[in-house]
């Protein structure tokens, strides 16, 4: 753990540059919600510590659906009751003072939205909705019973499936273009609570960085992005760190 002075610099120059940057974006990973009990993918008490990340994969989850559901129907249950954090709600706040342009989300969440930012890119989808694979209706996730696994269209009887990127799809294709557009026009890039392991989002930062951007990355453990792309390495918590931050941004916008 770095020292606390040193910690203070770090922020101060964080706030410099996102104070001085015309165009700022956030590429946001599981580990904002994690204050909310929403568990993160990898490392200690991740969900793939409990289950196979192969319930996640498109292919088994065509041909078994029922165990991909026993799975998934305990994360849906998870998201459906969580609320925003104060790491979400900073974000909107950044957003509302003119200091962040927008949010590129690998969470499925929906928790910038509750939280109040209007510009977000859902990179890998939305677990709040519902898919039917065969009709391609839309359904509010809590809509839907899942006593019975697995859940089925209402009105066509096709497999339903979180709106959400499994393992083997692709990235919904506006989300990807408008992502690539974000990642080369902002000039700062602030990469909070992902492990940097998964592509294509994680490609994101370097190609912001490619493109002039400076990036600050929030995390309480360094990752594989630390090293390699990170310009400022604020070592912390979200729900710590990005209020302090906020703090510091509106002293600047009411000065
Ligand atoms: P991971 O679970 O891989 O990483 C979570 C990151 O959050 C780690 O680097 C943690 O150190 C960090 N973290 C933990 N608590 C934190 C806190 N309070 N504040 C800030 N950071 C914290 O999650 P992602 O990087 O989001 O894909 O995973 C990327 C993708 O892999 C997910 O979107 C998902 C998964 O497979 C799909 O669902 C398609």
């Amino acid at each position: 753990m770095e020292g606390i002075n040193k910690q203070v610099e770090k922020r101060r120059e964080a706030v410099k540059r996102i104070s001085s940057a015309k165009k700022i974006t956030a590429l946001t990973g599981a580990g904002i919600s994690v204050a909310c009990g929403i568990m993160p993918f990898r490392g200690r008490g991740g969900l793939w510590e409990k289950h196979d990340p192969i319930v996640a994969d498109i292919n088994y989850f065509l041909e078994h659906p029922a165990k991909s559901w026993a799975v998934l129907k305990e994360i849906q249950e998870v998201v459906e009751k969580a609320l925003p954090n104060v790491a979400h709600f900073s974000l909107a706040r950044m957003e509302d003072m003119g200091f962040l342009s927008s949010i590129i989300t690998q969470n499925v969440d929906g928790l910038h939205q509750e939280a109040g930012n209007k510009v977000v890119i859902e990179f890998h989808g939305n677990t709040r909705r519902m898919i039917c694979l065969e009709c391609k209706a839309l359904y509010p996730s809590v809509e839907i019973s899942l006593d019975s696994l697995p859940p089925f269209c209402p009105v066509c009887r096709g497999l339903l499936k979180p709106d959400a990127v499994f393992f083997g799809e692709s990235i919904p294709t506006a989300a990807l273009l408008q992502a690539h557009v974000d990642a080369q026009q902002c000039e700062v890039m602030l990469v909070i609570g992902t492990s940097g392991l998964v592509e294509p989002a994680a490609g994101l930062p370097f190609l912001a960085q490619k493109n002039g951007a400076c990036i600050i990355e929030i995390n309480p453990e360094e990752t594989v992005l630390t090293d390699s792309v990170t310009d400022i390495f604020l070592e912390g918590k979200a729900e710590e760190i990005l209020p302090l931050l906020v703090d510091e941004l509106s002293a600047i916008n009411e000065g």
